[in-house]
């Protein structure tokens, strides 16, 4: 019977469903037994069904066997399907047979155990019904974003993870010993992407990233995915109105294919589907006053830290650009900005309702000079980057790109308070295991 094809759980609820004999075969989310009738919550990955069993119907053996299943337990079900206003979803399945495929041990998961304890235990927590629901929605984000990105003929690349040189500074590079040289995890694919373009234009990779920061913050990972984009003859108004178009057509797919997952998790998709471009842009500059106007001790030059980044868009239902900032603050690649030297050409789009940056964007410096003085002023080994030098001496054309951090924008669309909830088995600076 284990071989054979199954009926989805959903089955039960088609509306020619009563009366059918189905068979269904799934994990016990809960049971309960009182007189001769065993009540099953059984759950496959199309639903959740209540299951009926009598002893009378099932015999002595096979009901016994039945009732000591644990939670988590797998059973195959064979039986005919009824109305029954008192369960779940007004269906139920009269058992004629229950064939018990793993009794289980008793499931070591219960609603009040400490936050450390479920994340020693996440490899079980997985199957609760919100983490169901968010990698299912996170599934069809990444399903959307690469439909996107076909439609705009953007081709998707394999850039490598262990890597020379670190594309974002080498404060946050996790090193390796790369068979006795140094080596880096990839921050970023952005200078392979670079390269990439030359030939193809319009590139993109989808890959883990990884981010040696040691702050514990509820927006930090340290690997996380990242959807990274580079555009040859693009300019930042080009830039941004890409991403808007990316954004709002992504945040529509998944509000139209993952309804009951959103509304499960606290996000009515209603409100997701709402959002529309364009979205404001700010520069830096104003930003600066509109914060320091709204008491914030910060000065021209200083970083948007966590708190600066909520502000901004605390009560806003649309996400922000903010844009050109200084340039000690942002990486070496990012191009100056034509009109002002202090600045670059430069977007991060902050999330609404103050869940801060989900996008980093910027035009590429194409002046080779000037991408080497900004190499020294920050103090890296200029010889790591000279295969990325000869990108600027070779086919040196005017381009621009961005990353979005997939937990991030997860972040947002479910209102998860912290990022780890957005990602299976999160990485932070306390926690790689299980
Ligand atoms: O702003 P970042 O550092 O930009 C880059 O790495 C560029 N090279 C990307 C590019 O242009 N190709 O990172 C991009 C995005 C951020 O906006 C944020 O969404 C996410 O990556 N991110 C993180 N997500 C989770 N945990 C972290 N520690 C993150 N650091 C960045
Ligand atoms: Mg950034």
């Amino acid at each position: 019977m284990s071989g054979a094809p199954a009926d989805p759980v959903a089955r039960a609820f088609a509306s020619d469903a009563v009366g059918a004999t189905v068979h269904v075969r799934g994990w016990v989310q809960r049971s309960r037994s009182s007189g001769g009738i065993l009540f099953l919550h059984l759950r496959d990955r199309t639903g959740t069904v209540q299951v009926t069993a009598k002893r009378d119907v099932l015999g002595a053996e096979a009901f016994d066997a039945a009732e000591h299943v644990q939670v988590e337990g797998v059973v195959e079900v064979e039986g005919a399907v009824a109305d029954d206003p008192r369960a779940p979803g007004g269906r139920e399945l009269r058992a004629r047979s229950v064939k018990v495929v793993d009794a289980g041990l008793p499931f070591p998961i219960f609603q009040e155990q400490t936050e450390e304890f479920r994340l020693d235990k996440r490899h079980l927590v997985i199957r609760s019904d919100d983490h169901v629901a968010t990698f299912r929605v996170r599934a069809e984000l990444l399903r959307a974003l690469r439909t996107f990105l076909d439609t705009e003929e953007v081709l998707e690349m394999s850039p490598p993870i262990l890597t020379g040189n670190p594309a974002e500074g080498g404060a946050e590079a996790f090193t390796i010993d790369y068979f006795g040289r140094p080596g880096y995890l990839s921050q970023s694919a952005q200078l392979y992407l670079e390269a990439m373009l030359a030939p193809h234009e319009r590139v993109y990779a989808l890959t883990p990233s990884f981010r040696a920061e040691k702050s514990r913050t509820p927006r930090h990972l340290t690997e996380y995915q990242h959807l990274e984009v580079e555009l040859a003859w693009t300019d930042l108004d080009g830039l941004m109105a890409f991403i808007e178009r990316m954004v709002v057509a992504v945040t529509h797919a998944v509000a139209e294919r993952r309804g009951p997952e959103l509304r499960q998790l606290g996000r009515k998709p209603e409100e997701l589907l709402a959002l529309a471009a364009p979205f404001p842009r700010l520069a830096y500059a104003e930003a600066v006053d509109r914060l320091a106007r709204e008491g914030f001790p910060l000065t021209w030059g200083g970083d948007l830290g966590t708190a600066e980044e909520r502000a901004l868009t605390l009560e806003s239902a649309v996400p922000l650009f903010v844009t050109r900032y200084p340039r000690e603050l942002k990486a070496f690649y990012m191009r100056r900005s034509p009109g002002d030297p202090r600045t670059v050409e430069a977007a991060d789009l902050l999330a609404p309702e103050g869940y801060g940056e989900m996008v980093g964007a910027s035009c590429r410096e194409t002046d080779l000079a000037l991408l080497q003085e900004r190499l020294r002023a920050i103090g890296a080994p200029l010889e790591e980057y000279e295969w990325y030098f000869d990108l600027r001496r070779h086919g040196n054309v005017p381009h621009a790109g961005f990353g979005l951090g997939i937990e991030r924008i997860l972040r947002w669309m479910l209102r998860r308070e912290h990022i780890r909830e957005t990602i299976p088995f999160p990485r932070t600076p306390s926690r790689h295991t299980p």
